[in-house]
């Protein structure tokens, strides 16, 4: 396992980080703890969860888990999402933010988190109260590192000129959903981080499961996470676009052509990519996560990544385009 530094700070990250959502829910308690042993016996360190994953059952199930091995977890969560029936029980509000930090570490166990991230964009909350508090978090010791997941790039942008003005801790990580097969982060966020010094964690690394090849073009899913999923795991997403499977297809001949299972090429694709600091994957069994662990430890020849990229690319747009033509190189 390789370990990468996290944005701008020296906090190194195993290559691969262990999605959690499915914990309690998909996977029972027992298996659940056992994959966190795996992942940490195999090297992984860094494991990402949320206060809304299955009503707080994920972040109790990894504090369960971790209890015997803190010091070896870089340990992230998320606050947002509605938790509660008042008001005041989503967002980001200092109110919010101190309670929701407070009942994540009471439910992981322990009194500090590495990382904090905010869950998606608060139209109500001025950014400016969320970093505040954050910041406050930080110097409290409760937690060690900030992020955002779900921003635009000019919301992450707007919060890291905040941070600098006000000398504020600033977001060292960005977790958007991006893969071969999700690749609109490209427009904007992904040259953000990269000029900002961002790490980025991708979430949805798989597609949700479409890239490892178990869904067939035309036959509408029983089974698996695209047959009852909605919105970005819907079926109808991934099903309705002919450029999906067309990556699909690569990635099943290339992992053909390697040995490899078409999860491992779809993963290592990402491990590769320069902007990626850990994508964070999911599983359902303990087999899909010793597969997916099989995306470490080797990478694609630069004639598969390539060819990865250009079937996967977003189309040309303006002002990408026009910027492209004046470019300026010494
Ligand atoms: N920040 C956010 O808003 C956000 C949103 C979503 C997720 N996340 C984080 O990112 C993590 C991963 O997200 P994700 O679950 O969407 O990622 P993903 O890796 O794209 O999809 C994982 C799902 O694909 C299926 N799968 C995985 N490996 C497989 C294999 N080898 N063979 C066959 N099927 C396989 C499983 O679902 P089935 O078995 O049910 O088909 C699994 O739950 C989450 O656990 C969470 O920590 C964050």
């Amino acid at each position: 396992m390789k370990y990468n530094v996290l944005g701008k700070s020296g906090l190194l990250v195993s290559e691969l980080c262990l999605g959690t959502m499915t914990f309690g829910n998909q996977i029972n308690e027992k298996d659940s703890i056992r994959m966190i042993h795996q992942f940490l016996d195999q090297g992984g360190n860094f494991i990402d969860t949320a206060d809304v994953y299955v009503g707080g059952e994920s972040e109790r199930i990894v504090g369960k888990a971790i209890n015997e091995r803190r010091s070896e977890v870089v340990l992230a969560t998320k606050v947002r999402m509605k938790v509660g029936p008042h008001p005041n029980d989503f967002g980001y509000s200092r109110r919010r933010i101190l309670e929701g930090i407070d009942q994540s570490l009471r439910r992981l166990n322990t009194d500090y988190l590495d990382l904090y991230q905010l869950h998606v964009w608060d139209n109500l909350t001025p950014i400016e109260e969320a970093i505040r508090t954050l910041d406050d978090l930080i110097s409290s010791g409760k937690v060690r590192y900030i992020g955002c997941s779900n921003f635009l790039a000019w919301q992450i942008m707007k919060a890291l000129s905040y941070s600098d003005f006000k000398r504020y801790a600033r977001f060292i990580s960005v977790q958007p959903q991006y893969s071969l097969v999700n690749r609109e982060m490209d427009r904007e966020v992904m040259s953000l981080c990269r000029e900002e010094n961002v790490g980025v964690i991708p979430w949805g690394p798989l597609g949700s499961g479409f890239l490892t090849g178990k869904y067939k073009q035309g036959e509408t899913p029983t089974t698996g996470r695209l047959a009852k999923g909605g919105g970005e795991s819907s079926w109808e997403k991934y099903n309705s676009n002919q450029k999906n499977f067309d990556i699909l297809h690569t990635v099943q001949d290339i992992a053909l052509e390697i040995g490899k299972a078409p999860s491992q090429v779809a993963l290592n694709w990402l491990i590769g990519k320069e902007e990626v600091t850990s994508p964070i994957f999911g599983a359902t069994s303990l087999s899909q996560f010793e597969e997916n662990m099989g995306a470490t430890g080797w990478s694609l020849t630069e004639e598969h990544w390539n060819r990865l990229d250009e079937v996967s690319k977003l189309p040309e747009e303006y002002p990408q385009r026009f910027l492209d033509k004046f470019s300026r190189t010494i």
